[in-house]
């Protein structure tokens, strides 16, 4: 595809633009990003989708699960995230039990990440059980990106972080998940940690774009988590991440060359100062005692 016709032409990215991509065969890129600074970053580099995912609870906040991550913190780097956007889609992940309580809890919600984010869309987790909840909030003018396969909220009721539909059985039910999704009215899904050929059946099947993440080669698109594509997570490698750069070392390292010109006093050197107080700008340093008749004579007793 030209640059010209391609999706990083400048042109803000849409929901209609997304859905006619699959249509042309452009491959549409996601990554998470939960600050205005990586935003900004991933928006220069031509990047379509940001989600603010909630693996910020992981990645930024140190978690060992996504789970007790709340809307108004993902609204709080919704915000963020928004500020450091020119060209990009911005979807807002709904964190646990931000739906399930009912229409009432699951419309406000959604409405939060659009109203007070900032986000395009919002991303919610699930499949026929959510297809429900995902027609109302699209019904109300709010878009939804579908999440099935590997659903990191269910991570107890999978045993782990498990790949999902391994057997023709589970297979068929992550494929019944993601039919009743785009029946529903989501504009695009993502599919996590399932087969390859999986992932290539349900993206034939069904007419919005598939976005994966450890679903092998043949979905419509690809998202990571910005930490992973960037090298900041030292000790979490998981077979589906490919690291595009390696800035865990490099700020370990810089920071330790930091370390070592404070210690050696070669940081910070005048080029790095602001210089000395000119002369004919200084005034004569007050000695103690006419500071003290300046301070009775304002506010001392009068006459
Ligand atoms: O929260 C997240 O980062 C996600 C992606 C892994 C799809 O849901």
């Amino acid at each position: 595809m030209s640059e010209r016709g391609h999706a990083s032409d400048g042109r803000p990215i849409t929901v209609p633009r997304l859905r006619s991509m699959k249509q042309q065969g452009e491959r549409i890129t996601m990554v998470t990003a939960y600050d205005a600074t990586f935003a900004r970053l991933f928006d220069e580099a031509g990047i379509d989708v940001l989600l603010v995912g909630d693996s910020l609870g992981m990645v930024v906040q140190g978690q060992d699960s996504t789970l007790p991550v709340t809307v108004d913190e993902v609204i709080y780097h919704c915000r963020a995230v928004a500020r450091g956007t020119r060209r990009a889609h911005i979807v807002g992940d709904m964190p646990f039990l931000s739906w399930q309580l009912g229409m009432e809890q699951a419309l406000k919600n959604a409405g939060r990440f659009l109203a007070e984010g900032g986000a395009q869309a919002v991303k919610l987790e699930g499949g026929v059980d959510a297809a429900p909840t995902i027609e109302r909030i699209v019904r109300a003018g709010i878009p939804v990106m579908a999440h099935v396969g590997l659903t990191p909220q269910s991570v107890h009721a999978m045993g782990g972080f498990r790949v999902q539909g391994r057997t023709e059985e589970t297979a068929v039910r992550v494929l019944a998940d993601a039919e009743a999704v785009a029946e529903a009215g989501a504009y695009a899904l993502v599919l996590e940690g399932i087969p390859t050929d999986l992932a290539e059946r349900i993206t034939q099947a069904v007419h919005i774009p598939t976005i994966g993440i450890g679903a092998g080669p043949h979905c419509d698109g690809q998202v990571l988590v910005c930490y992973d594509l960037l090298g900041l997570t030292p000790d979490l490698k998981p077979k589906f991440v490919k690291r595009y750069a390696e800035f865990f070392e490099e700020g370990v390292a810089a920071a330790r060359r930091y370390r070592d010109e404070v210690r050696a006093g070669t940081f910070p050197t005048e080029a790095f100062s602001f210089g000395n107080v000119k002369k004919s700008e200084a005034e004569p340093a007050k000695s103690a005692l006419s500071l003290v008749q300046d301070l009775r004579a304002a506010y001392g007793p009068k006459g």
